[in-house]
């Protein structure tokens, strides 16, 4: 069977760029079947096995097959796309092309999410319960926030901060910072204090931007601040990584409050493996533990220690998209992307030394080696690995009487394989995993809410959902 594409995609950022592409090109199976596996291997993860990110795709370098053979050999690692040219030959990169121009004309329907308005049923091995949907209408939502009075607050990515109240109206909050909504920037986690009832005090994590000398450069910060109504009040940047950066990924910027009472956050490698996670004068690879005001602990790890960041509580991390506070043990529990494969799940302890760049179980996405070592004295083994990589977001440790077999386990969504994973958690140990929720969406975020339900938001479109066990 010969598999045809013409190149006439839907191009949107370059109409008239496509004199040099082929007029019509045929794939025969045996190349269909290498570009698969080239895809699938090596382009799956991140954009989805089902070319889900491609699909309906608003083109930032363009769509003609010489723009797409440009981003695939050259890559674009200021935003996080590595390049293939060490990786793949000119012809192998040019299958990848045909590979993408006939998939994305033969799949315009995907990315869409299941319709669930009726509810659908889920089996889990303890239980079933039903998927209701309680938003609609978002883009990326990347975090959520419970208020006492039932309210919901939601960052989008984009920028937005919203409040979903008991009246089921979207409603947007004013005085958030400005960010760069760009690659894997924009507003990112929100955390409630502690005792938010009392002080209305809220914390929000966002890739913040500064303009310098021609460049737009970015870094993670966090500000703390009061929410008046619908208003944000008092704000102050608490937090803010040194030094800027050119780069649009890997921001990290999950929050949560510790028993001692101290912020934790994430802070991702912003893509210099090499230079920054077991680099103490930087914050990028960490995670940090911070006071309310953003002032520095006294028994901080590396407070001493000349040339160290104050606010270092471990290092050698990669990118944390998801931070729990254990409720048993009252440990911070994270997980971390690794490259390709070698995803982890962390206990954070002070002072600790995760490897990353020096030790890992993945490989770099360009297929070559990053290290030899996956384990190394000095080094803290995760207590968790995914190989091939999930691309974890999102963490909550299911508490409470609902979820009947779940309770003290630890939910985890995949960004890249569209479902919720359980985490079977037995003291410090993982003991199997079960997967949930298949081809829901890209799941960027988990919580359990004050009601008792777990809460689910995937992106794109972007969703809220809840599980709610069905009596049997
Ligand atoms: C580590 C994750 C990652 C991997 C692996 C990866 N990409 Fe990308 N790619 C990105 C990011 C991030 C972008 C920037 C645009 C965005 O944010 O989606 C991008 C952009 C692109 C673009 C340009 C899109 C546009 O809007 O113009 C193409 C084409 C592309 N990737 C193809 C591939 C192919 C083919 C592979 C496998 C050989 C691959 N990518 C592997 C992360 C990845």
């Amino acid at each position: 069977m010969l598999f045809t594409f013409t190149s006439c995609t839907r191009s949107t950022s370059t109409a008239g760029n496509d004199a040099a592409a082929p007029q019509e090109q045929a794939l025969s199976e045996a190349d269909l079947d290498k570009a698969r596996t080239n895809y699938v291997n090596y382009c799956g993860g991140c954009h989805g096995r089902e070319l889900q990110t491609f699909v309906n795709r608003k083109w930032q370098h363009g769509a003609s097959a010489k723009d797409l053979f440009k981003s695939i050999k050259f890559g674009h690692p200021q935003e996080g796309m590595p390049a293939y040219d060490t990786t793949f030959t000119d012809q192998e990169i040019n299958l990848l092309v045909a590979y993408l121009r006939n998939g994305i004309n033969s799949q315009k329907s995907l990315g869409n999410t299941p319709d669930l308005s009726k509810g659908a049923v889920y089996q889990s091995e303890e239980f079933r319960f039903r998927l209701d949907t309680v938003v609609t209408g978002l883009e990326v939502p990347w975090a959520m926030a419970f208020l006492p009075n039932g309210d919901m607050l939601i960052t989008e990515r984009s920028g937005t901060l919203y409040r979903f109240t008991q009246a089921k109206q979207l409603q947007k909050v004013a005085g958030t910072p400005e960010v760069l909504a760009q690659g894997q920037g924009g507003l990112l986690d929100i955390q409630l204090h502690p005792d938010f009832s009392k002080n209305q005090t809220l914390f929000l994590s966002y890739s913040a931007v500064k303009r310098e000398g021609g460049q737009t450069l970015s870094t993670t910060a966090v500000m703390r601040a009061r929410l008046q109504g619908n208003t944000l009040q008092d704000q102050k940047v608490i937090f803010e990584a040194q030094p800027y950066d050119r780069t649009r990924h890997h921001y990290g910027s999950r929050l949560a409050f510790g028993r001692d009472g101290f912020l934790y956050l994430t802070m991702g490698d912003r893509g210099g493996t090499k230079t920054n996670p077991q680099n103490l004068s930087v914050h990028a690879g960490k995670t940090h533990r911070i006071k309310e005001d953003g002032s520095i602990p006294a028994d901080n790890p590396f407070v001493d220690q000349k040339d160290a960041m104050p606010s270092i509580f471990t290092y050698g991390n990669r990118n944390a998209q998801g931070m729990a506070r254990n409720p048993e043990t009252g440990e911070i529990w994270l997980h971390e992307h690794g490259p390709k494969g070698g995803d982890e799940v962390n206990i954070i302890r002070k002072g600790a030394n995760y490897g990353w760049a020096e030790v890992t179980y993945g490989i770099n996405y360009n297929g070559f080696k990053i290290s030899d070592l996956q384990q190394k004295a000095g080094v803290t083994d995760p207590i968790k690995v995914w190989v091939p990589s999930i691309a974890p977001s999102g963490m909550a440790f299911v508490t409470g009487n609902r979820y009947k077999g779940w309770k003290g386990d630890l939910l985890v969504g995949s960004l890249s394989f569209r479902f919720l994973s359980r985490l079977k958690v037995n003291g410090n140990n993982i003991e199997g995993e079960e997967r949930l929720l298949q081809d829901i969406g890209r799941v960027r975020d988990v919580r359990m809410a004050p009601d008792g339900y777990v809460y689910v938001a995937v992106e794109s479109p972007g969703r809220i959902f809840r599980l709610v066990p069905v009596q049997e």
